[in-house]
């Protein structure tokens, strides 16, 4: 674990060196606009984002439950705050991607039952995936309840092997309400160059199972993984990696999983 780390910070030195404490610009965001946005809770600590698919489906990020049982995971949807109101829902299954491994960016997805059935409202509404690849460049928004500091250590923490003990939330304080930004789909080429500097430590997998995006000083952070990528109002991606704001964030790329996604939520 240590060499990497060392690496990583020579890697993000030139950042620290230049002092940035990067805000990553994001706006509150009303959950009437994103009422697909669900928080993933997992033994009583908010852990990550998610994204209600079905009317008892939650698809998030594999690394944010893997290991757990389906009762240690709660969902909280049909609220704008990180950690309070709306309704908190009980899991009674999770789907793991049999493909997923904590060392690669991709196949870094979960499904997650809903114990009831979820009925729709203004707050809480299933979201449709998208049918098409969107165009490199074009924009898209992202909703989380992460890290806004932008920092290179967020990076470092985000590859902790240790799960979330409450301390990331004491330290950095995240986010009161859920903040949303907007930003760019990047080329999978420039993503995948963007990224070789520290390919030593991180075998990326980046590839048609993935997609990137890159914005000046704006993105997704520490927890923000699982976080729904949203065009048109349209499901795109879960966040599988973030860059804070200095290297791309790389979602799965939702496309890719189609079969996936249609054979384990039929139920
Ligand atoms: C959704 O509606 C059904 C039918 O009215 C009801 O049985 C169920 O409890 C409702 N679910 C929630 C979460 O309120
Ligand atoms: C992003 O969200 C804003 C505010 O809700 C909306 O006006 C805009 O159309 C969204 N952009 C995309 C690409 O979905």
């Amino acid at each position: 674990m240590l060499a990497p780390l060392v690496l990583l910070q020579i890697v993000a030195l030139p950042w620290l060196a230049r002092g940035d404490q990067r805000i990553i610009n994001g706006n509150t965001v009303n959950i009437k606009d994103a009422p697909w946005h669900a928080s993933i809770i997992v033994r009583s600590q908010l852990q990550c984002g998610g994204a209600i698919i079905s009317k008892n489906y939650i698809l998030t990020a594999a690394k944010c439950v893997d290991g757990y049982n389906a009762g240690d995971i709660q969902v909280r949807l049909g609220t704008s705050s990180c950690g309070t109101g709306g309704s908190k829902f009980g899991i009674c299954e999770v789907k793991v991607h049999s493909q997923y491994s904590n060392w690669r960016f991709d196949n870094n997805l979960a499904l997650l039952k809903t114990c009831e059935q979820l009925n729709a409202t203004d707050e809480i509404k299933p979201i449709e995936r998208a049918n098409k690849l969107p165009a490199d460049n074009s924009r898209a928004n992202v909703t989380g309840c992460g890290s806004r500091s932008g920092h290179w250590i967020d990076l470092i923490w985000d590859r902790r092997l240790s799960r979330s003990s409450g301390i990331q939330e004491k330290c950095w304080r995240l986010p009161v309400q859920l903040h949303g930004t907007q930003v760019q789909i990047l080329s999978q080429k420039q993503c995948a160059a963007d990224w070789s500097g520290i390919q030593f430590y991180l075998l990326t997998g980046i590839s048609d199972l993935t997609i990137c995006t890159k914005s000046p000083d704006k993105g997704a952070c520490s927890s923000d993984k699982g976080a729904p990528l949203v065009i048109d109002n349209k499901l795109v991606g879960i966040l599988s990696r973030a860059g804070c704001a200095i290297k791309p964030d790389v979602y799965a790329n939702l496309l890719g999983h189609t079969n996936w996604l249609n054979s384990n939520t039929k139920d």
